[in-house]
C-alpha cells in the first residue's frame, strides 16, 4: 500500500512479530512485515520510513541464525531492533553478544541510565517484559547504553545520530506496561511521523487503488458470502467500480436461519449492489445423500461450490478480476510452513484454479478488527460487522453423519435459539464463535406423560484470537438454563442438551 510514512517490520522468526504492527497501527502509524531475508530493492520498493527488526528464537552466534542484509543499517531511516534483533544489530555493527549468566523471562525492572529521546518522560524505573537466553555485554562503536536491569548490562542501547536503537525487552507486549509511551516515542520523536493513518483514510486510499487497478472499464466478479471478510471487500470494490461489480451469492442450502435474506436485503436492497443469488441447496444436498465421512463432505462441499461459482460467472461475459476478503495473518502466514493437514479448510470464494482472472484483495494488509472498523466505516449493519465466523461448508460440518433437510431445520433453529440468547446476555461479542451442533445422537425422554426418542443438542462456545487455538467459554448457568429449555420446548425433534467443554488443541472448534 502506497503511503506516507511506512514502518517495515523484518520478520526473524519471533512469536510477537504481528502483535508489533497491531500496536503500531493502534498508534496511527501504518506498518507491513517482510521476511528478515528481502533484499535491499525489494526493501526499498516497499519504501519504509522506518524499520524494526523483530525477535526471533534463534542465537546470533549459530550458523543458521537469520541476518538481514547490512545496508539496511545506513539507510538513513531510524532502526529499532527489539530482543534478537537488538542482538543481531549489536553483532552487525560490532558489539558483543554472549549467552547470560542467568536467563532472564518474565517481568523485569530496568533502570534508565540516559534515558535519551527513547525513554523521555517514562521516568527511572519502569518495568519491562524479557524472554531472552543471550545478551548484549559491549554496545557497538557510537552506541550508548540506555537501561540496564539487574542481570542485564545492556537492556536498551541507541546511536542516536545514526538513529539507531536496541531494545531487549518487548515494548509491544501489555506486560511491558509503559508500551505505549516507548513505540510512540519511537514513532513521534524519533521517527517524527504525525500518525494519520485511520481507516477513514485507508477507505480512501483504497478505493482509488481499486479504480487504478480495474481501469476504466474492468469488470469483476466476487463470492460474496455473508461473512465479514467479503462482504467488506465487495462494498470497497463497488464504491470503486460500482456497477462493473458483480457478486455471487451461492446458498448450498447449508446456511443459518435467515441469513441469504439478511445477505439479499442488506446488498441488494440497501447497497444497491448486484447480487446473483444461486438457490443451489437441492444440488448440494442431493450430493451429500448418504455421505457421511466428515472429509469426504468437505471435498464435495468445495469442489461443487467452485462448479457453481464458475458457471454462474461464465454468464457473466468477460470477467477480468476476482475479489478476494483476504486477511494480512493469510498473506503472511501463506508465507511459512503448512501445518499438518486437519481438517481440508477451502474458503467459500476461494479462487477456482483454472479462472484467468487477475486478484483484487482490498483488505490484504488488514487485521480482521481493522476489517470489522472498515465495516461500519462502510455502513454494513453492526449484525454483519460483528458476526461470528462460519466456515464454508456451513452447516454439514456439524451436524455428525448424513445430512438431511430435516437435520437441517433443527439445526438451523436450535442455533438461532442459542445465538439470540447469547446476544440477550451480552456475551455474544465476548465469545469468538457460539453455535448448536447435531451430534445424531437419538435418546430417550419423557415429555408430557410420554415417551420421546429424539436428537441432542450439543452447544459450541469458545474464545479465540484467530481460530488456530480456542479455549471453551464458561456460559452462565442462567443462560445455559434458558437456552435447555428453549431447545426442548420449542423444537419438537430434541429431547436433550449438553455443552461441549473441551478446548482446541485437543478438539477442533468445529466438530468435523
Ligand atoms: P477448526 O474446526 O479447524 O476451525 O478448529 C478453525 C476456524 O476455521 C473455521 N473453519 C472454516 N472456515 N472454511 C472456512 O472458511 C472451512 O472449511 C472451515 N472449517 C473451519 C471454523 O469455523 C473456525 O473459526
Amino acid at each position: 500500500m502506497v503511503v506516507e510514512e511506512k514502518v517495515i517490520i523484518l520478520d526473524f522468526g519471533g512469536q510477537y512479530t504481528q502483535l508489533i504492527a497491531r500496536m503500531i497501527r493502534e498508534q496511527k502509524v501504518y506498518c507491513e512485515i517482510l521476511p528478515y531475508n528481502v533484499s535491499l530493492e525489494e526493501l526499498l520498493q516497499a519504501k519504509p520510513s522506518a524499520l524494526i527488526f523483530s525477535g526471533g528464537l534463534a542465537s546470533v552466534y549459530e550458523p543458521e541464525a537469520p541476518y538481514c542484509d547490512p545496508r539496511f543499517y545506513r539507510l538513513g531511516i531510524p532502526v529499532l531492533g527489539i530482543c534478537y534483533g537488538m542482538q543481531l544489530m549489536a553483532r552487525d555493527l560490532g558489539g558483543e553478544i554472549l549467552q547470560a549468566p542467568i536467563q532472564e523471562y518474565g517481568r523485569t525492572f530496568l533502570s534508565v541510565t540516559e534515558s535519551g529521546e527513547l525513554f523521555k518522560g517514562l521516568g527511572k524505573r519502569f518495568v519491562a517484559w524479557m524472554s531472552h537466553a543471550d545478551q548484549v555485554t559491549a554496545v557497538p562503536p557510537g552506541f550508548r547504553v540506555l537501561a540496564q536491569s539487574k542481570d542485564t548490562p545492556v537492556a536498551a542501547m541507541a546511536d542516536e545520530t545514526a538513529k539507531l536503537y536496541g531494545l531487549q525487552f518487548h515494548p509491544e507486549v501489555i506486560h511491558t506496561p509503559q508500551w505505549q509511551a516507548i513505540l510512540s516515542n519511537f514513532l513521534f520523536r524519533i521517527c517524527r511521523f504525525s500518525g494519520e493513518w485511520t481507516i477513514e483514510n485507508f477507505v480512501e486510499n483504497s478505493i482509488r487503488e481499486i479504480r487504478e487497478q480495474a481501469g476504466p472499464h474492468g469488470r469483476a466478479v466476487c463470492g460474496l458470502s455473508g461473512g465479514v471478510d467479503s462482504s467488506v471487500a465487495a462494498m470497497l470494490v463497488h464504491k470503486a467500480i460500482g456497477p462493473r461489480l458483480f457478486c455471487i451469492f451461492v446458498d448450498h442450502g447449508l446456511l443459518r436461519k435467515g441469513e441469504k435474506e439478511e445477505v439479499l436485503s442488506t446488498f441488494q436492497d440497501k447497497f444497491n449492489m448486484q447480487i446473483i443469488a444461486v438457490d443451489a441447496a437441492e444440488e448440494f444436498l442431493k450430493l451429500l445423500e448418504g455421505v457421511t465421512d466428515p472429509e469426504e463432505k468437505r471435498k464435495i462441499i468445495g469442489r461443487h461450490f467452485i462448479r457453481v461459482f464458475e458457471r454462474e460467472a461464465e454468464k457473466l461475459g468477460d470477467i477480468d478480476f476476482l475479489v478476494q476478503g483476504t486477511l494480512y495473518p493469510d498473506v503472511i502466514e501463506s508465507g511459512t510452513a503448512t501445518a499438518a493437514l486437519i481438517k481440508s479448510h477451502h474458503n467459500v470464494g476461494g479462487l477456482p484454479e483454472d479462472m484467468q482472472l487477475a486478484l483484487i484483495e482490498p483488505l490484504k494488509y488488514l487485521f480482521k478488527d481493522e476489517v470489522r472498523r472498515v465495516g461500519e466505516e462502510l455502513g454494513l449493519p453492526e449484525e454483519m460487522v460483528w458476526r461470528h465466523p462460519f466456515p464454508g461448508p456451513g452447516l454439514a460440518v456439524r451436524i455428525l453423519g448424513e445430512v438431511t433437510p430435516e437435520k437441517l431445520s433443527i439445526l438451523r433453529e436450535a442455533d438461532n435459539i442459542i445465538v439470540e440468547e447469547i446476544k440477550r446476555a451480552g456475551l455474544y461479542r465476548k465469545i469468538w464463535q457460539v453455535f448448536a451442533v447435531l451430534p445424531n445422537i437419538l435418546s430417550v425422554g419423557v415429555k408430557g406423560d410420554r415417551r420421546t426418542y429424539a436428537h441432542t443438542v450439543a452447544l459450541r462456545a469458545v474464545t479465540s484470537r484467530d481460530g488456530m487455538t480456542a479455549d471453551w467459554y464458561p456460559i452462565p448457568y442462567e443462560v445455559l438454563s434458558t437456552i435447555s429449555s428453549r431447545l426442548v420446548n420449542e423444537i419438537p425433534q430434541v429431547n436433550r442438551f449438553v455443552y461441549d467443554l473441551t478446548s482446541k488443541p485437543p478438539s477442533t472448534i468445529e466438530w468435523e
